[in-house]
């Protein structure tokens, strides 16, 4: 259902721009090994994590802590990239610094709100990220 919701929303941004397949559920956890992702061996590098069919940026903020936004752009939901450290929309040009806050409100009207960020916990034994 969730899935359902996200198409339409994606489908409601209008101008065709929709970049790569991102489509976040807040009600699906993912799973990753973090060793497997060289741009969390970093602090303080974002990195876009496939994960059965979702994508969420991820970003270490300490040896064992993690931040993980939504993909999706605020304003009207078009998929996000990410621009060296910047999370950027290219449908209205929005940008959002590493943590998911906004740095430059769209283009031509309207206004985005900080992404979503999603909970994460980390078990270093296994090296395990889980989100959501
Ligand atoms: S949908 Fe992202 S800037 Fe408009």
């Amino acid at each position: 259902m969730a899935g359902a919701a996200s198409v339409a929303a994606l489908a409601a941004c209008g101008d065709g721009q929709f970049g790569p397949t991102a489509i976040v559920s807040t009600t699906k956890s993912v799973s990753l090994k973090v060793g497997s992702i060289p741009a969390l061996a970093t602090t303080g590098q974002l990195a876009r994590v496939p994960q059965d069919g979702v994508y969420i940026d991820v970003k270490r903020t300490g040896p064992s802590t993690f931040l993980a936004v939504s993909t999706i752009c605020t304003h009207q939901q078009c998929d996000t990239n990410i621009n060296g450290n910047t999370i950027v929309c290219p449908c209205h040009d929005t940008h959002y610094d590493s943590d998911g806050h906004v740095t430059k409100q769209p283009t031509g009207g309207g206004s985005a709100t900080s992404l979503p960020v999603y909970a994460t916990s980390y078990d270093a034994a296994s090296d395990t990220l889980t989100i959501g």
